[in-house]
């Protein structure tokens, strides 16, 4: 068929030269959960939990605390830090795998919830590397035009999806939220991202069944259940693929963002096990010195949350510096991954 000759060139999207960080926020929830609390139902004591994880306790919101909550007061600090009003934000993207709602998704609430009128919001299911996800995300959506302020917010209520017998899992998620403000800058401030995924793997994180196999019987909690979809884990080969695969991928984001490991102000991985970081730290041969985020010892596992709860707690505490270079990397159920080497705000 002839192209009609009347029509018009198509206009290009362009944005920023280059985005970064503007802000980062955090929220965790009050309620403390110490592994003393945990240990009776899956038949195990602190010190395991403490020498196989590296965790001490972790943080369970409230059972009417959901995930928006948490999503909105980590959301609230990014905006204040980042200086950005809620009404500049042209996207809202929420990483979770824990909004109890098939669908709506989170995303357009908390646009709504901030007055973030007219934002584009959706979420990112893209489990512990979720967070990592959206930041790729933001960033092309800013220097592409399409979005000038994005809030990638990692939030889970892990709380509400864990079997609480379950000896392998019980132990290691927490709740949580974090968030950032990503925007236009001058210079670069986000490194390229290297992500993918192994579907292969697909079932080595996994809901224990689908919504279909329950035919939407949602239980009550509390009492031991086998039919609840909770999310389980094969632990070893998790760790495993973890430790090998992912300070490649760590690596390979380095070289592409042209940092060598010695120019780092901060090591941020995903708080997954205390075993892992320790061991990316020797295959990354990161030198001694550099920060490392061990956000997981009190906050355990918050899956999509982590990276930016970590980071939040590192800027905090003055433990990495404002404007520093960090490397980040998130990986997990799919089994997915992103990392990338990021400008602190
Ligand atoms: O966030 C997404 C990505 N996730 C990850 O990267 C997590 C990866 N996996 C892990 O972090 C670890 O596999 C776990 C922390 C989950 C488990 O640690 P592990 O060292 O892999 O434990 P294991 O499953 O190999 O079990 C070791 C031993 C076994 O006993 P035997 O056979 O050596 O006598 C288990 O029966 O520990 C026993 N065990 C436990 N003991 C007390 C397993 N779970 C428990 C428990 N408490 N909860």
């Amino acid at each position: 068929m002839p192209i009609p000759s009347h029509r018009g060139t198509l206009a290009t999207p362009s944005g920023a030269p280059h985005a970064r960080l503007w802000g980062v926020g955090g929220y965790r929830p009050s309620r403390v959960v110490p592994n003393s609390e945990i240990v009776d139902a899956i038949n195990s004591s602190d010190e395991w939990i403490q020498q196989r994880s590296g965790i001490v306790s972790r943080r369970f919101a409230a059972p009417d605390e959901s995930v928006v909550d948490m999503a909105e007061h980590s959301a609230r600090q990014a905006c204040e830090r980042a200086g950005i009003d809620h009404s500049r934000l042209g996207a809202v993207l929420v990483a979770t795998v824990t909004h109890p709602y098939q669908t709506p998704a989170a995303a357009p609430l908390l646009a709504e919830r901030l007055g973030a009128k007219g934002a584009a919001a959706f979420d990112i299911s893209a489990a512990c590397a979720g967070y990592c996800y959206g930041i790729s995300l933001a960033n092309d959506m800013v220097r592409g035009g399409s979005a000038e302020h994005v809030l990638v917010v990692g939030v889970e209520k892990l709380s509400d999806f864990t079997d609480p017998y379950d000896r392998g899992t019980a132990f290691i998620f927490g709740d949580g939220a974090g968030a950032a403000v990503v925007g236009p800058s001058d210079s670069p401030g986000i490194g390229p991202t290297v992500w993918g995924s192994e579907g292969d793997k697909w079932d080595k994180i996994a809901q224990r069944t689908s919504w279909i196999d329950i035919k939407g019987a949602m239980h009550e909690r509390g009492e031991e259940d086998p039919e609840f979809p909770a999310i389980l884990m094969e632990g070893q080969p998790v760790f495993r693929w973890a430790v090998w695969s992912m300070a490649k991928v760590a690596q390979e984001a380095l070289d592409k963002a042209g940092i060598a490991a010695e120019d780092l102000d901060a090591f941020i991985p995903h708080q997954a096990n205390m075993r892992i970081i320790d061991a990316m730290i020797k295959q990354l041969g990161l030198p001694d010195g550099i920060p490392v985020a061990r956000d997981i010892a009190e906050t355990a596992n918050t899956s999509a949350a982590s990276i930016p709860l970590a980071t939040q707690r590192m800027l905090d505490e003055g433990e990495a510096p404002h404007g520093g270079l960090a490397l980040q990397i998130g990986f997990g159920a799919g089994l997915v991954y992103a990392a990338q080497v990021v400008v602190l705000p």
